[in-house]
């Protein structure tokens, strides 16, 4: 992919996604279809390399994305003993290149909580440590496609 073209004013392109961790995804699919009428929802599917069973709730100006865990592992256990209903877990922003931005991440300090690996969109992911950026965890995402 090329990623010679892209052009984000900022290190930060595109806002991608909320993450928002649930005990239960078929109840939260079935939640955003009745309450908030949303048609576009992906099937809930399991992907156990992150350990989660996700679903993409699509808006117009970006995704929820509902993870549920997946397997004693999962990432979001924790998470979840701490909020047992669940709750916002992480925000996506898009970067040009994943490896670049991790080792741009990494010298200004910030902690990259592991190696770029592939995510539940098929793009390549790192998540930063909350403690470093606003208290807030986030994933930072190679663009898909690179056309923005
Ligand atoms: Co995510």
């Amino acid at each position: 992919m090329n990623y010679q073209t892209l052009t984000y004013d900022t290190f930060l392109g595109p806002f991608n996604h909320v993450g928002v961790a649930v005990p239960d995804i078929g109840r939260a699919v079935t939640m955003y279809r009745d309450v908030f009428g949303v048609r576009n929802i992906t099937e809930p599917k399991a992907f156990p390399p992150q350990g989660v069973t996700y679903a993409f709730v699509n808006l117009p100006g970006g995704q929820v994305e509902l993870i549920e865990p997946y397997g004693e592992a999962s990432p979001i256990l924790k998470f979840l003993e701490r909020h047992p209903k669940g709750g916002q877990h992480h925000i996506c922003f898009e970067v040009k290149d994943i490896h670049a931005a991790s080792l741009a991440m990494s010298e200004k300090g910030v902690r990259v909580l592991d190696e770029p690996r592939i995510g539940a969109h098929g793009m390549p992911v790192v998540f930063l440590h909350p403690g470093d950026v606003g208290a807030v965890l986030i994933e930072l995402m190679e663009t898909p496609g690179g056309e923005h």
